[in-house]
């Protein structure tokens, strides 16, 4: 499946159509990767996401880059991980489905996404990246004219889970 990439980097640096951010409800910015492309959008994309009013967890919206080299921002709200009984894994997927379904909605072509709800969040690296390729992958069957997606491994460890996945 080529249409789907894995990277070791910073999202922020990516030039593509949209970049995923994992916010939280309030979409007002935060830590990790929220933080880091608040900090490269510069203070507009706050701005912009003061009228969006917020996000439920595993639901999208979108919003334009500012500074950033991508385009727009899919901003979406991962679950917060208990133990992956609490309809977790649901929530999760339901991430990269609506974020997938915007960036097709606004006529996108590439979009990349961090490794959702695995730091702050807690969800378990290895059944993160699970839900994410498959739900990729399926995305990507339905949709032959989209051309790519970016997973955006910050960590080492996140590279080398996606990588082995991926392989087999
Ligand atoms: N580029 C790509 N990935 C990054 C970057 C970056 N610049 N910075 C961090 N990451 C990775 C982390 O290493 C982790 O693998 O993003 C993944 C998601 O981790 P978090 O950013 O902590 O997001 P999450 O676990 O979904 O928690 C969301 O954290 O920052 C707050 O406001 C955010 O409350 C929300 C919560």
């Amino acid at each position: 499946m080529e249409r789907i990439e894995i990277i070791q980097g910073d999202i922020t640096h990516l030039q593509v159509d949209a970049i995923v951010n994992a916010a939280n409800t309030s979409l007002l910015g935060g830590g990790g990767v929220d933080g880091a492309i608040h900090r490269a959008a510069g203070p507009e994309l706050l701005e912009e996401c003061r009228k969006l009013h917020g996000c439920p967890a595993g639901e999208a919206k979108i919003t334009a880059g500012y500074r950033l080299p991508a385009c727009h921002v899919i901003h979406t709200v991962g679950p917060v991980y208990r133990n992956g009984k609490q309809g977790e894994p649901e929530l999760l997927a339901s991430c990269y489905q609506n974020s997938l379904r915007l960036a097709v909605e606004n006529n996108l072509k590439t979009i990349a996404f961090p490794c959702i709800s695995t730091g702050v969040y807690r969800y378990p690296q290895r059944e993160a990246a699970a839900i994410a390729i498959h739900e990729i992958s399926l995305f990507l069957k339905k949709n032959p004219a989209f051309e790519k997606v970016i997973i955006v491994c910050f960590s080492r460890d996140d590279y080398d889970i996606y990588f082995s996945l991926l392989s087999c």
